[in-house]
């Protein structure tokens, strides 16, 4: 698939200096901001509208599936419940999901999940992935996070894509490592400082990705030509299958504004890349366990909608909570800009 700069855009990449510069204000943003400023940019009218009526037609196909949502505002629906009941259900319309993107309990005992077998778990994910795969749309994506968990009598940590990657009808198009500097100290064995995506697609020779869209400026030579012409694309470099976002920090002094009373929350500048690349605006991105709703706050900031599960209360409504406060810091961002 090649995708080519369009000549009418901006040479994003410069000196090394800005270049890391511009890097840093696309992927990351300051601890003191709520979201990166890519998500406060407003939208035309027309994709406004276009939000609007997709919602409704989606709303109306969800309360008739699912039953009312947990809460529901112009591009962004969650529902309280149990992901499998609800995908079941939901299988049975006529629905398509342009992006799922999602990071399911690791079955390693955290607060949120209900023990089971490694057998099990494997089964379990197999359904929910099953349901995913009918509900998705010919030419879309899912993207599954996931660490590692212990195999009792084989290994400790054993990578859950050895588990899971083919326990799926999608076609793997590649793993990324998603690689971060904090985390726990162990003595016996290495730190742990990485988790992985598996990027899959519905059809292997037909899928959105957006390249340019995600192109990392960060360029070590960006001035270097062959035969008179820049070697590198004036947007920069494809960010390639490593890929390094700090973790959202916790912590009385280094938490950042980010950082919701969710114990396992996505970055957002994470997030923000995969929507980017595998969905385009007025599109559906549906995360089956939204937790605090990260995913449902990159898809909004970048004008897509957004469908959420999420099966504790508390998580729901932290997820509204946040994605209010978002909304406010938009409408404040826009009415300032405005004033100029
Ligand atoms: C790894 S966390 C996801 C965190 C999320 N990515 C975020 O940024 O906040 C997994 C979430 O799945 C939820 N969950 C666990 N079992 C579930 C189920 N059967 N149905 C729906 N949600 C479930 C948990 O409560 C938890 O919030």
């Amino acid at each position: 698939m090649k995708v080519s700069a369009s000549k009418n855009q901006v040479r994003r990449i410069g000196s090394k200096k800005h270049n890391t510069f511009v890097a840093n204000g696309i992927d990351k943003h300051k601890p003191t901001a709520l979201v990166p400023p890519s998500f406060l940019k407003s939208f035309s009218n027309e994709l406004e509208k276009k939000i609007e009526i997709q919602h409704n037609i989606i709303e109306k196909l969800l309360v008739k599936a699912i039953g009312k949502p947990f809460y529901s505002d112009k591009g962004f629906i969650l529902y309280r419940g149990d992901t499998i009941e609800l995908l079941e259900k939901l299988s049975k319309y006529d629905l398509h999901i342009d992006l799922f993107l999602t990071s399911p309990p690791y079955n390693i005992g955290k607060e949120y999940e209900r023990p089971m077998s490694v057998d099990d778990y494997i089964k379990w994910c197999h359904k929910w992935m099953s349901y995913i795969y009918k509900l998705t749309h010919d030419n879309g994506a899912f993207w599954l996070n996931v660490g590692y968990l212990e195999v009792p009598e084989k290994g400790l940590c054993v990578p859950i894509p050895y588990l899971l990657w083919d326990k799926t009808e999608f076609y793997l198009l590649q793993e990324i490592i998603w690689k971060y500097g904090a985390g726990v100290s162990t003595k016996l064995r290495l730190s742990p400082r990485n988790e992985k995506w598996l990027f899959y697609v519905k059809n292997q020779k037909k899928y959105t990705f957006n390249l340019d869209e995600i192109r990392d400026p960060n360029v070590k030579y960006p001035n270097q030509k062959k035969n008179g012409k820049f070697r590198c694309n004036p947007l920069g470099k494809n960010p390639s299958d490593i890929w390094e976002f700090p973790k959202v920090t916790t912590g009385s002094k280094r938490s950042s504004k980010e950082r919701t009373g969710h114990p396992a929350q996505f970055p957002l500048g994470v997030v923000e890349r995969i929507v980017k690349a595998s969905s385009n605006q007025a599109e559906l991105v549906f995360d089956p366990f939204a937790g605090s709703a990260s995913a449902g706050i990159a898809a909004y900031g970048l004008g897509r909608l957004f469908i959420g599960f999420e099966i504790r209360e508390d998580y729901c409504q932290m997820a509204v909570d946040r994605f209010e406060a978002f909304q406010k810091e938009r409408r404040l961002s826009q009415s300032q800009l405005e004033l100029f």
